[in-house]
């Protein structure tokens, strides 16, 4: 049967090179055909060498004999400038002859679901068709990306092969950051930016055709985008909506879309070789870099992607790379390490796409961003750890948390996938693919819903639970959200948007942090708060810690905790601003400083924006800078479910939820005399759970602040006079157990 199977495959595959369009049910025999041939192929070719078990992938029948020729022949046009280049190399795309045929579809079909091996140039080119076919007369095209920096070099690729500047007729779209003109007709953007565009622009009117690309992808935003653009073009039917997916999960796109037109890219493939590492290190960063050296030492030329699970992992292991460089007397020259992640500074994230000099090898660094949304040409070699960052979301405790998690075996395809785009590639695994699960579970069904069940209320659309998501998330985490918001004061008691709400979602930050903002009117103090939200908003990246010089950045950091009576994080990043402004901005500044100026230079940016916003809702630019007492409670006003009292053992557990928490590590309050009350903005799992920018307050702002939340009972043990604080200590713990016991029932009855 699988022999037959693969007969059908092969004759499919010539069919397809003839250049035969493919009708939805081939597409999908297309797609059984694909798989049976995989497994055919794959059948007891193995053997060991150098700790790797070989097994070898027979995916040959995907191979085109001509693309090697036309590869050779592109990159021998060295004269060309860069752009020119970039033209001539649309044409060896495997999407480039299917172009007519795609533009007929689409004229024809509302909606169109189109399957492409990554790397095929349905994002780079579909766009430019639509474009070159008359669509962007009648308004613009957007393509909605799940990562930052997807859109961003995709849109600077586009712009390069369209031969305009990035940011007229090409652009981009992405949170604080808007890279678009009037004259912007190809926009790229993140599916959260489409999001937030849907609420000024209900029926998307300025827009021709919207791509909802990497859809296989799931994230939160591109899952309620689904429903919301199946709406629009409802109502729109002269709107493209054109959903694109690198995956096999077409028919489900394609159910959702009331059985809309499937359309396959045929990619180009070589076979990929897989090779497991029978004995792991203990630390799989080692068995990394070792593998490293080893394809450098043993393998053809070729380029090298390794995939890590963030930014942190990626400098340690640049970091241990161009150490081992060192002792081994590797020549800098021989290997370029090119790490790329979300937050790579933009004008190092050309890099990655440079072909590396003659002689030398790229090992690119990436987080899975290069899974599916980038392409990088020359990659001949994968090393996949197996691991990815998953941002999962505990209901019940309301914690969410971006754990590394085993990826899925489609994932492992994908990355596998890298490797043969070219010519053959090896893939190196370092685990066991029979341990992983077939598919990752979408992010709606593991993430905090309050930022959207905000966004749909906002729409208008009322019934949240019925809503028409193609995967429900829990209803659960529907509740909890709807708890969240009522609690902010952004719902009222029957689901509707408040006054307050609708304030809120004029900011495109978490409900919380826009809570505080808003919040901020009361205590007269927006201009400060505006500053903490943008510091809180650019992440951890303030302080610069170089290895060598730990104590000096630690001495230089403490500078801004000087004031024992209002100590925390978010009064010093406000310190650290206020300090760099009355500098006029200074780079030098930062740098005697220990502080990155990029982050401050993003911070003021992403100010610049919020104070935009808050003119735009009304709100008075009111600064208070010594009332620390008023700027916490604005921090309160937005986080007060963020509050945790200190325990005897130096821990912190949460006032309403039973969970000890930690400060941490990269706090200004780890190891100072601690605080009995904190507010902290966010909790991350690391080996504990830890509370990340934190602040000291007083327990009865709480009560002040949220009396529909806090009662007095759950801050009652908490104001022994200072003197009696000691000789109580005994009393005091039995008031703890009690308290103990009392919280865990409480979540019992809750059951
Ligand atoms: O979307 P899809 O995965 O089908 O392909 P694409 O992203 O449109 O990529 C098409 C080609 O453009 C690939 O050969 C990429 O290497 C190239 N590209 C690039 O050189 N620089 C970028 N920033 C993006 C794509
Ligand atoms: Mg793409």
């Amino acid at each position: 049967d699988q022999k037959k199977r693969f007969a059908v495959a092969e004759q499919r595959y010539s069919e397809r090179k003839s250049g035969r369009g493919v009708t939805e049910q081939e597409a999908w025999e297309d797609h059984q055909a694909q798989k049976a041939r995989v497994s055919f192929g794959a059948k007891d070719k193995q053997k060991v060498v150098d700790g790797y078990e070989f097994v070898f992938d027979d995916l040959t029948g995907l191979v085109e004999e001509s693309c090697e020729a036309e590869t050779a022949k592109h990159r021998g046009c060295s004269s060309k400038t860069v752009a020119e280049k970039a033209r001539e190399e649309r044409e060896f795309l495997p999407i480039h002859g299917y172009r007519d045929e795609l533009l007929k579809l689409i004229a024809k079909n509302q909606v169109l679901v189109i399957v492409g091996e990554t790397g095929s140039g349905k994002t780079t080119q579909i766009p430019q068709y639509l474009q070159e076919a008359g669509y962007t007369k009648r308004g613009k095209i957007g393509c909605t990306q799940p990562r930052r920096v997807a859109a961003m070099s995709v849109a600077s690729r586009v712009a390069q092969e369209v031969g305009v500047k990035l940011g007229h007729e090409v652009g981009y779209s992405i949170r604080f950051e808007d890279c678009t003109s009037d004259k912007t007709v190809i926009k790229y953007m993140t599916d959260g930016m489409l999001l937030r565009e849907l609420l000024t622009e209900p029926k998307l009117d300025s827009y021709s055709v919207i791509i909802i690309d990497e859809a296989h992808e799931r994230t939160l935003s591109t899952d309620i985008l689904f429903a919301l653009v199946k709406d629009v073009a409802k109502v729109r039917p002269d709107l493209r909506l054109i959903i694109s997916s690198a995956t096999l999960e077409a028919k489900k796109f394609s159910e959702y879309f009331d059985s809309a037109r499937i359309y396959l890219i045929p990619g180009r493939r070589y076979p990929v070789e897989k090779l497991y590492r029978r004995w792991p290190d203990a630390d799989y960063l080692e068995t990394v870099i070792r593998t490293v050296f080893q394809i450098h030492q043993t393998e053809p030329t070729g380029d090298v992607l390794v995939f890590l699970t963030g930014q942190e992992e990626i400098e340690r292991a640049e970091t241990n790379l161009k150490g081992r460089m060192m002792d081994l007397g590797t020549k800098s020259s021989e290997i370029i390490i090119c790490p790329i992640y979300s937050n790579l500074p933009t004008e190092l994230q050309a890099k990655v796409f440079e072909p590396a000099p003659k002689g030398s090898r790229k090992v690119v660094l990436a987080t899975n961003i290069a899974e599916t949304s980038l392409t990088i040409e020359g990659i001949r070699y994968v090393i996949d750890p197996g691991y990815c960052k998953i941002n999962s979301y505990n209901p019940r405790t309301g914690m969410e948390s971006l754990l590394v998690s085993p990826i899925s075996k489609a994932s492992a395809e994908q990355r596998a996938g890298r490797s043969g785009r070219t010519g053959p590639g090896k893939c190196f695994r370092l685990y066991d693919v029979k341990n992983l699960e077939p598919t990752t579970i979408p992010e709606i069904q593991r993430a905090n819903l309050a930022s959207v069940v905000l966004t749909l209320k906002s729409l208008g659309i009322h019934d949240v639970l019925n809503f028409d998501f193609m995967d429900p998330p829990p209803e659960t985490a529907l509740l909890k959200a709807f708890e969240l918001l009522y609690a902010l004061g952004a719902l009222d008691g029957k689901g509707e948007i408040t006054k307050v709400g609708e304030r809120m979602v004029e900011f495109p930050v978490d409900p919380m942090l826009s809570k505080m903002i808003v919040g901020s009117e009361k205590y007269k103090c927006s201009k400060e708060i505006i500053t903490i939200a943008a510091m809180l908003s650019v992440g951890n990246s303030v302080f610069y810690r170089p290895k060598n010089q730990q104590l000096l950045a630690d001495n230089a950091r403490m500078n801004f905790y000087v004031d024992t009576e209002n100590v925390g994080d978010h009064i010093a990043l406000l310190r650290v601003y206020n300090s760099w402004k009355e500098t006029n901005y200074s780079t030098q500044w930062c740098y005697e400083n220990f502080i990155q100026s990029k982050s401050m230079k993003r911070a003021r940016d992403i100010r610049d924006q919020l104070l935009g916003l808050l003119n735009k809702i009304g709100i008075e630019l009111t600064s208070n800078p010594n009332d620390f007492d008023a700027i916490k409670k604005a921090i309160l006003a937005g986080f007060f479910p963020h509050s945790a009292k200190l325990q005897k053992n130096g821990s912190y557990r949460r006032v309403k939820e039973p969970q000890t928490v930690y400060v941490h590590p990269n706090s200004g309050l780890f190891g100072a005399s601690p605080s009995k009350w904190l507010v902290y903005h966010e909790l991350v799992l690391t080996t504990k759970e830890y509370m990340r920018h934190a602040t000291e307050m007083k327990p009865e702002w709480l009560i002040e602040i949220a009396p529909h939340y806090y009662k007095l009972k759950d801050i009652e043990d908490s104001r022994p006079k200072k003197s009696q604080r000691s000789s109580e200590r005994a009393s005091t713990s039995k008031v703890d157990t009690n308290k103990k016991t009392r919280t865990s029932k409480k979540v019992d009855t809750n059951k």
